[in-house]
């Protein structure tokens, strides 16, 4: 059975761009996939912790010293990496804000990068442990960024894939979309374009 991780982090719900994209699409992957398993996260509504010194602490303490507390920090992020092991596909809504990624999206892969889980190192450097996957990441941006330096969505979700071991990523934008009505519709035009050559 083939599962799929849908992780959205856009500030406006089920309104999002980027949440509503990623929703059109994984609607695709269900009807293709009768039999698929989707695990739905909602980074916003179900927000992590920023990475701090309590949970770095639980994640580097040996299991027989772990406080209760500790312990509910490593099993929160042991479910996490779980998901994603688990998943074939991933789904990411990504907005950009502030010129990166919306901080809860980071607090995700603070919890899920894990040295000796999802990479290693070794003397020829480091390995990521999370091949075989496919990775989409829907968007969405009130200026024009793709291929700028000022793109700082892209090229860190590229990397951080990359060291994880997910070389197979797939980017759908959709710019322009505070640059008004003809902009906006022209960048959502290009997503859906985008979106409906993957279903093809
Ligand atoms: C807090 C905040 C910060 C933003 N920062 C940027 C930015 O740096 N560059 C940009 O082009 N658009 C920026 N925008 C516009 C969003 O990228 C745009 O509204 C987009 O639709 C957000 O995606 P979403 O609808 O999936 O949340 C920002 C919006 C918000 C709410």
């Amino acid at each position: 059975m083939s599962t799929l991780l849908q992780l959205n982090s856009s500030l406006f719900g089920e309104n999002g761009v980027s949440t509503q994209l990623a929703d059109a699409f994984v609607r695709n992957w269900q009807t293709s996939h009768p039999q698929g398993r989707l695990i739905k996260r909602d980074l916003i509504t179900q927000p992590l912790l920023h990475m701090d010194g309590d949970t770095l602490g639980a994640l580097m303490s040996s299991p027989d010293q772990r406080s209760p507390a500790q312990q509910a920090l490593v099993d929160e992020a042991d479910t996490l990496i779980n998901e994603l092991q688990q998943a074939e596909v991933v789904v990411i809504g990504a907005p950009m804000y502030n010129f990166s990624v919306p901080s809860q999206l980071k607090s995700w892969f603070d919890r899920v990068a894990r040295a000796g889980v999802t990479f290693r190192y070794t003397e020829q450097g480091a390995q990521g442990l999370l091949s075989g996957k496919k990775v989409y990441v829907f968007t969405s941006r009130g200026g024009l960024h793709q291929g700028q330096a000022s793109d700082g969505v892209t090229p860190w979700l590229r990397t951080i894939l990359g060291f994880l071991g997910m070389d197979e990523v797939e980017f759908i934008y959709a710019e322009g979309l505070n640059l008004g009505e003809q902009a906006r519709a022209e960048g959502l035009a290009q997503a859906r374009k985008q979106l409906s050559q993957l279903a093809a």
